[in-house]
């Protein structure tokens, strides 16, 4: 018998969920189609992640897939994400070097050159793993997909690998949106794309995916969540780096205890991190495949000081990411702050004013100007264009050095005329952290589909929460007769009059018609059959239970809301 990983693959060909990309063509690995069932299903769980965010009283945002070179390099994707590959100089088998060489002398990588992996490739005479074959230098690949825009292509472009940067570089109109007001959210949904070096776990690890990303702006000062008490007592199945590198395994612990402990950094994190997993319960995944694991440093992305990834449990590929919950810190606002030259700074208002000592450096130009010559006006403005902290530091050395070097001059306190005044200041700029819950749409999709599939002697259903289904109710005649075809039709129509996704099917016998509905996840059939044309009633087919209940036509659409949406 096919395994369940195979019975699904065919079920989602076969019904119209997805499937390989270019098929005519003969496919072209790393992208999918969605077939209708499939797309249904997929804006199903975009809807329920729109309407969490929404809850949360999040911005929703749409911008450009292609983007400009600079966001990326000020991003930092540029440098820095990249993989390593080597190619097999036999077959041509193209791997990612840092893998080859940690399966075989299990050591970390991280950080290695591509020189440093290919001196251990050649020492350690480690082969292609398809043919055994010699094995080249190493080089670091980019994963973008690069592109030209203008009919010159004088412009180089890339597509995004991350809905997120769409959303930092517009930071200064969303602040003002939000009324220069911290904390705020605002989120992307969108696709992303990312020339994936060996693509080859379906619909896992694609190279055009969809994501629904949240940037949430905080003053770091601040993080205490305004909401924590609704969530504090959401029990979470956390597996820390601490319990991964000393093999303790998982634990489940509330989201109180949680930050109590220090295994989650404060209660903004255990807030989005409790949100992500009721997003992903009301998706349909069961509880005990949610699971969440800290990421160890050496995976964390280049802007992410802790990450904690939502995985779902896959029967075929064991623990899969699904969704990544990162503190990036003012890291992309600093970056984009510095490349662009826009001011992305939010001024806090403080309640009350502050009294607060300022310093004032300028330069003694009686004493100074014949050793600096021409240079002493510039240096004076420098000065004054200088932070406090770089003012305290020249100040300091001066105290303990007794000389400060500017450009070059060695300067004495004598030098330099030092003033401390006070100050009434009613607010201060800061650059807000940011937490970044980023939902994949595609993994999701996938493992949403895998465990719901139940498979019984007698058929094989997807057990889909009744919500998710992609047709919600099917009308069928017992036979395809008038005056049941009629009045079935009718029942169809005012149905999806009534906002139902909805199909009329009056082929095969019913039995067969009902294994169909089973099989691609229809909650409920309705049938029509020799009674309706005497006492207006029909059926209505539970798919998990099979049991059938009486309801009058009249009642249906009522009876059907409560059945399905609750
Ligand atoms: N902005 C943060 C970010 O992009 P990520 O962990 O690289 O973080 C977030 O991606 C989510 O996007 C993942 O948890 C996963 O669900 C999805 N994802 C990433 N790469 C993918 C790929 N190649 N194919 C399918 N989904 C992918």
């Amino acid at each position: 018998m096919a395994d369940k990983y195979e019975i699904l693959q065919d079920l989602m060909r076969r019904r119209g969920f997805a499937w390989g990309s270019f098929e005519i063509y003969g496919g072209a690995r790393g992208f999918y189609d969605y077939g209708p069932l499939g797309a249904t299903i997929k804006k199903k769980i975009e809807q329920k992640i729109r309407e969490a965010f929404q809850r949360e009283g999040f911005f929703e945002l749409e911008t450009p897939d292609i983007t400009p070179e600079k966001v990326f390099i000020a991003s930092g994707h540029v440098e820095k994400f990249v993989d390593p590959l080597v190619e097999c100089k036999k077959c041509g088998a193209r791997f990612r070097a840092d893998h080859l060489v940690e399966d075989a002398l299990d050591i970390d990588t991280e950080g290695m050159s591509a020189d440093n992996l290919t001196q251990l490739i050649r020492n350690h005479d480690i082969k292609c793993p398809e043919c055994g074959g010699e094995l080249s230098d190493v080089w670091y690949f980019n994963l973008m997909f690069e592109t030209k825009i203008g009919p010159y292509g004088d412009q180089k472009g890339y597509l995004r690998p991350e809905t997120a940067q769409g959303i930092f570089v517009n930071f200064r109109r969303l602040n003002s949106f939000a009324r220069n007001k911290l904390p705020f959210g605002v989120f992307q949904i969108g696709k992303a794309y990312r020339n994936e070096i060996s693509p080859r776990q379906g619909m896992l690890r694609l190279r055009e995916f969809t994501q629904a990303e949240a940037e949430i702006f905080f003053n770091p000062k601040e993080t205490e969540h305004p909401h924590f008490d609704e969530v504090k007592d959401e029990v979470l199945r956390l597996y820390p780096i601490e319990n991964q590198l000393k093999n303790l395994g998982e634990i489940e612990i509330t989201a109180e205890e949680a930050v109590k402990r220090g295994y989650i950094m404060n209660t903004f994190f255990a807030y989005y991190m409790a949100m992500v997993k009721r997003v992903l319960l009301d998706i349909g995944i069961p509880e005990s495949a949610i699971r969440f694991r800290q990421q160890l440093p050496e995976e964390r992305a280049h802007y992410s000081s802790d990450t904690w990834d939502v995985e779902i449990h896959s029967e075929r590929f064991g623990w899969v990411e699904c969704v990544g919950v990162a503190y990036r810190g003012d890291y992309d606002l600093s970056k984009h702050m510095k490349m662009s030259g826009a001011d992305l700074t939010v001024l806090i208002h403080y309640d009350e004013p502050k009294i607060v000592k300022r310093l004032i450096v300028s330069l003694n130009m009686k004493r100074v100007g014949p050793k600096l010559k021409g240079d002493a006006k510039r240096i004076n403005e420098k000065l004054k264009a200088m932070s406090q902290e770089e003012l305290e530091k020249i100040v300091k050395s001066l105290n303990e050095t007794g000389k400060a070097i500017i450009d070059g001059y060695e300067l004495e306190k004598d030098d330099f005329i030092i003033k401390e005044v006070e100050e009434k200041i009613t607010g201060e700029k800061i650059l807000p952290h940011v937490l970044e819950p980023s939902f994949g749409i595609d993994r999701p999709f996938y493992l949403l589909l895998e465990n719901s599939l139940v498979i019984e002697e007698d058929r094989t259903y997807l057990k889909l929460k009744k919500d998710m289904a992609p047709i919600e109710v099917a009308v069928l005649p017992l036979v395809a007769k008038e005056p049941l075809k009629s009045i079935a039709y009718d029942v169809f129509r005012k149905l999806q009059k009534a906002g139902f996704i909805a199909v009329y099917d009056e082929k095969d016998t019913i039995g067969r018609r009902y294994i169909r509905y089973d099989e691609i996840g229809t909650p409920y059939c309705v049938t029509i059959d020799n009674q309706t044309p005497e006492d207006g009633t029909v059926t209505i087919r539970d798919r998990d239970t099979r049991e059938q209940m009486r309801v009058k036509i009249e009642e249906l659409p009522e009876k059907l809301r409560e059945l399905i949406f609750g």
